[in-house]
Formats: structure tokens, sequence, C-alpha cells
């Protein structure tokens, strides 16, 4: 049948989605997949099945996408998309109750506070030292987040995530190496290291940077790296998630994860993690595509 590549959308990710979309389009189109754009923000959601489609592949990055908005209205019409559903997409969008539920299922994450404006400043780095990140609870590629090393910082941190979502977390900041783990199906791909200029894998290093480096295989010895997937995957079902998706995470200096956030419409640019996972798996970017695909669901 007919596949619409969600892409776009109106989150302060659209820009990633529309690049996301695009390689996901050409790659099910190279297969043989009768596949189109629909950009949610141009039309309404209804108007998918007046096309006649007949599936979704959600390339959607952010809210009003990945947040289990776009899957309710899927849900309502019968039509399988890929990727998570409903509740699961909505918990992994916000990064405080993901942590409390991470908390309650033995799942180690940095702790939080989620900040006020009128919070106690000097209670929250008593609790969480320095330095400590403040980022929005409901937002992706870090947009909004800072890392303050100093408490007069703090204000100015919390104004520029408050300006992107009423929910905001300060968290105690874990020094050592960024990993992130692909999950495909039931199973779990090779983990992608981050090495980065600054110490922090942020906007700028993620999507302007060429000094970010990315090792796969990980180089992590393999009894590490099989511990940290397993945690991964359970990370990734204590919250629901199906289909496919991403579990960021900070090793600290004894290569102890703490677990910062789950991604259910992770990025799928051509020098995106997941498919950089993928493809030392021996899966390739098309091949990968094509499995969200059929792993698509009502
Ligand atoms: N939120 C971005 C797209 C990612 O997780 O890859
Ligand atoms: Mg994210």
């Amino acid at each position: 049948g007919k596949v619409a590549v969600l892409l776009g959308g109106r989150s302060a990710e659209r820009e990633i989605s529309l690049k996301s979309g695009e390689a996901v389009l050409d790659a099910l189109r190279r297969q043989g997949v009768d596949a189109h754009p629909f950009d949610p923000s141009e039309q309404p959601m209804e108007a998918l099945l007046r096309q006649g489609f007949s599936c979704a592949h959600i390339a959607l990055h952010g809210r009003y996408g990945e947040d289990g908005t776009v899957q309710g209205a899927l849900e309502l019409m019968g039509l399988p998309y890929t990727g998570s559903g409903v509740l699961s997409s909505a918990l992994a969008m916000d990064k405080w109750r993901t942590k409390l539920l991470w908390q309650a299922t033995g799942i180690n994450t940095p702790r939080s506070i989620l900040l006020e404006e009128q919070s106690d400043l000097d209670a929250v780095i008593d609790e969480l030292g320095l330095p400590l990140i403040v980022k929005p609870s409901r937002e992706g590629s870090t947009i909004g987040l800072t890392k303050i090393t100093d408490a007069r910082e703090l204000p100015a941190a919390w104004r520029l995530a408050a300006s992107h979502d009423s929910m905001v977390l300060a968290e105690q900041y874990i020094e050592g190496m960024e990993v992130t783990v692909a999950i495909l199906g039931e199973m779990t791909l090779p983990l992608v290291r981050i090495q980065t200029e600054s110490g922090l894998y942020d906007y700028e290093a993620k999507y302007v940077s060429q000094q970010t480096r990315y090792f796969c295989p990980s180089g992590l010895s393999a009894p590490e790296e099989r511990a940290i997937q397993a945690q991964a995957l359970q990370a990734h079902k204590v919250l629901g998630c199906e289909g496919w998706g991403r579990v960021d995470a900070i090793l600290d200096k004894s290569s102890k994860p703490y677990f910062l956030e789950t991604n259910t419409s992770p990025g799928m640019t051509g020098h995106s993690l997941v498919p950089m996972a993928a493809c030392a798996a021996g899966i390739t970017f098309d091949e990968l595509v094509v499995r969200i695909l059929e792993l698509a669901h009502v």
C-alpha cells in the first residue's frame, strides 16, 4: 500500500525532521515502496485517509510528532504507524516522568529536581552539586539546555529552558563519556560512543561542529557493552516503548551508566546515530528503514 512519511511538523526540531524524513523517503523509494511525504503542519491528519495511505512512517521529532499526539490521531484513524504507541511516546517525551519511572524500577539516572522560578537555588546546588545541567523536560536535540558551573548562572539557564517548556529540570552533571544504544525490535545494536570537543553533546556538537567524534564499535569490553545494552533495553521497555528507538546514557569513570532519556523517533539523517549503529551491525540504511516500517502496527 501507499506509505506516508510524516516529516517536518511544528516542533523546534522541525528542520532536523525534514532531513530525517527526506532520508527515510529516499530509502523507502529505493526499496520499491510507494512512499510520499506528509507534513502534518501543512494539512490535517485526516487527509491521510482521503489520500489513500495505508501506513505512516513517523520521521517527526519533538512535540506534536514524537510525543503521542500524532500517534493518537493515527490510532483513531486505524492507520498502522512506526515506533512507540501513545502512552510510551508521551512518557518518553517527558524527561521528568521518564526519570521517575526509571528510579522506581532500578534504572540508574542522574539525580534531578524540577525547577520552579521560586526554587531555592542553594538547596538545588546542595542536592545536585556543580556543574549541573538545566534543561526543558519536553524538548529534543538538547535545545534550551545549559551546563552551569556557577550558581549565579542558574536564573539565566532557567529562563532559557523555561522559554521552551513550562517544565524545567535541573540535573546532576555526570562527568564521563556519552554513549547511545539503538534499539530495533527486540534487539539492541552496537553502542556508539561520542566524544565532543567541549565535553557536552549539545546542539552545536550534534549538528554543527566538525570536531565531534563517533566510535562504533565503542571500544568498551564486550561484557561491559552487553550489560549496558541489556539495561538500555529494560529502560526502553519500562516506558512501554516499541518498534525502535534510542536510549542515551553517560558512563562515569567506572563505566557505570546513568541513563538520560529515550528517544522514540530518533534522528534518521545520513549521519545520525541509529543508522551508524545499524551499519556496524551489518544493516544498511535502506534495510533499517524497511525494518522499522515492517514493525509498524496500530
Ligand atoms: N531528537 C533527535 C532528533 C534525536 O534524538 O536524534
Ligand atoms: Mg531526545
